[in-house]
């Protein structure tokens, strides 16, 4: 079904095209002046529209429909104009075609030449996107998509799944601690999609305060606010055709959660400051750390939104459960900060390689990336040494808090809660049974 937006002087010329194309399963809306043309173009996208050639100003020579041919074109030159008039010539038709017009209607009209003529440019403008998406798949054949080393048993239906639902357009939550891969998997899955042509458009939800979270999902007009200078598009206009990778979603406000949510159901948004309904076609891919059912309960997170989010789930295991994966994950960042340091690095001794398969790894796999970046940068021979990887296991750690005082081993603590949190006080403040305010108040006194 698709919105198709006609323009006549004649009312029973609206009707009968609006019943005909109805019979199709169009939805029609009609204007009946060139001005009604503009006006409802800008309130919202049409797959097409099929306007008379003459109005008012003399009724054979098509001059008015033909001069504002160039301007419909100025304003959005990839909607299908099909045009028509009552003294169809040869010369009409070739001059409204030189100026954008895509097919040509005589009237009266033949119902089925018409609805052969509205069902082409539809499809010609679907076909138009299916070659982009044609390009898509020869991109992943020529492997574009971001290699994930995953050799547990917990990771194989992971994989499975990904590589499953990649290629459709369901929306996918991926959940999973920090540094387990998350933003990697959303890069795979887009890369492994019909969209891959497109560049996939990442938006920190964790990032965007309050007074921006609009203007940078919908976008903004000229003069909507003090700051807003030109007209700008939004995240979700720039992903349509593409994939939106909506990082750390939870942290959406409550009260912004209900735009969102229409934006995703239907795909219509305005940007701020307009009225103008704009369409966008995105697939949505999202991720947190938190657990948003969880979130439902307590009240901060909008069930129907998840719903909406969370077609295909996808939880990434934290990396002290797939142990299998550390060697092949440490050896791939190892060749890989070898090259950048020019270091002739070509592997791990054997106490090295114990100390990395014991290790908690509250980080996940960013954090393997950063301890063997470290140890490619210390180590001196061959093979990267245990001293290197800067790891204290659990044992070292007690071992330093029986000679430390009440007070330096809770400031020790919070602040190994801050660092396995990413910094994020909330959840940190859990971790140790403390309320906020009450982690708040030993912050301070602890200088941190
Ligand atoms: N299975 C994997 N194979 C290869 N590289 C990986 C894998 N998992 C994670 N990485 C790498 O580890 C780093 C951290 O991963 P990523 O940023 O995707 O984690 P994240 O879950 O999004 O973390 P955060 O919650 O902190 O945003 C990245 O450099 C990523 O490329
Ligand atoms: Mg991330």
């Amino acid at each position: 079904m698709s919105r198709i937006l006609i323009a006549d002087d004649q009312t029973d010329v609206l009707e009968a095209l609006r019943i005909l194309l109805k019979g199709e399963g169009h939805q029609t809306d009609a204007v009946t002046s060139l001005a009604g043309v503009f006006q409802a173009l800008e309130k919202r996208d049409y797959a097409m529209l099929i306007m008379d050639l003459n109005y008012t100003r003399d009724t054979t020579s098509g001059q008015e429909g033909l001069e504002i041919l160039p301007r419909l074109q100025a304003v959005d030159n990839t909607l299908p104009i099909v045009v028509m008039t009552a003294w169809a010539t040869i010369d009409l038709a070739v001059e409204a075609m030189k100026r954008g017009a895509r097919d040509f209607i005589p009237k009266p009209w033949d119902n089925e030449r018409l609805l052969a003529i509205v069902r082409t440019q539809i499809e010609l403008a679907g076909a138009l996107r299916k070659g982009r998406r044609l390009e898509a798949a020869n991109q992943l054949l020529r492997g574009n998509a971001p290699k994930i080393i995953a050799e547990s048993p917990r990771m194989r239906p992971v994989l499975e799944l990904i590589s499953r639902v990649a290629p459709s357009d369901a929306n996918v939550l991926i959940t999973g601690e920090n540094g387990t891969g998350k933003g990697l998997v959303a890069r795979a899955l887009h890369a492994l999609s019909s969209r891959a042509s497109h560049s996939m458009i990442t938006v920190n939800m964790g990032g965007l305060s309050e007074g921006v979270f609009e203007s940078e999902l919908f976008g903004h007009v000229k003069g909507a606010f003090t700051d807003a200078k030109t007209d700008r598009a939004g995240r979700f206009e720039l992903a349509d055709e593409s994939t939106l990778f909506m990082d750390e979603i939870a942290n959406i406000p409550m009260n912004q959660q209900a735009k969102l949510l229409r934006m995703i159901e239907t795909g219509e948004f305005e940007r701020v400051g307009s009225s103008k309904t704009l369409h966008a076609n995105v697939r949505i891919v999202s991720a947190t750390n938190s657990n948003l059912h969880e979130e439902v309960v307590a009240g901060r997170f909008r069930q129907d939104l998840l719903f909406r989010l969370n077609t295909i789930e996808i939880a990434l295991p934290p990396l002290r459960e797939r142990r299998e994966d550390i060697m092949p994950l440490g050896n791939s960042f190892l060749r890989q900060h070898a090259t950048r340091y020019r270091k002739t690095l070509t592997g791990f001794e054997e106490k090295a390689r114990d100390l990395l398969m014991q290790h908690h790894f509250p980080g996940n796999v960013r954090e393997l990336d950063h301890v063997i970046e470290r140890a490619v940068l210390m180590s001196q021979g061959q093979l990267v040494k245990a001293n290197d990887l800067g790891l204290t296991s659990g044992r070292e750690d007690s071992a330093r808090l029986e000679d430390m005082s009440l007070e330096e081993v809770e400031a020790f603590l919070i602040k190994k809660a801050l660092g396995r949190f990413d910094g994020n006080a909330r959840r940190a403040a859990e971790a140790l049974g403390l309320s906020r305010s009450a982690f708040y108040r030993r912050l301070q006194h602890y200088g941190l």
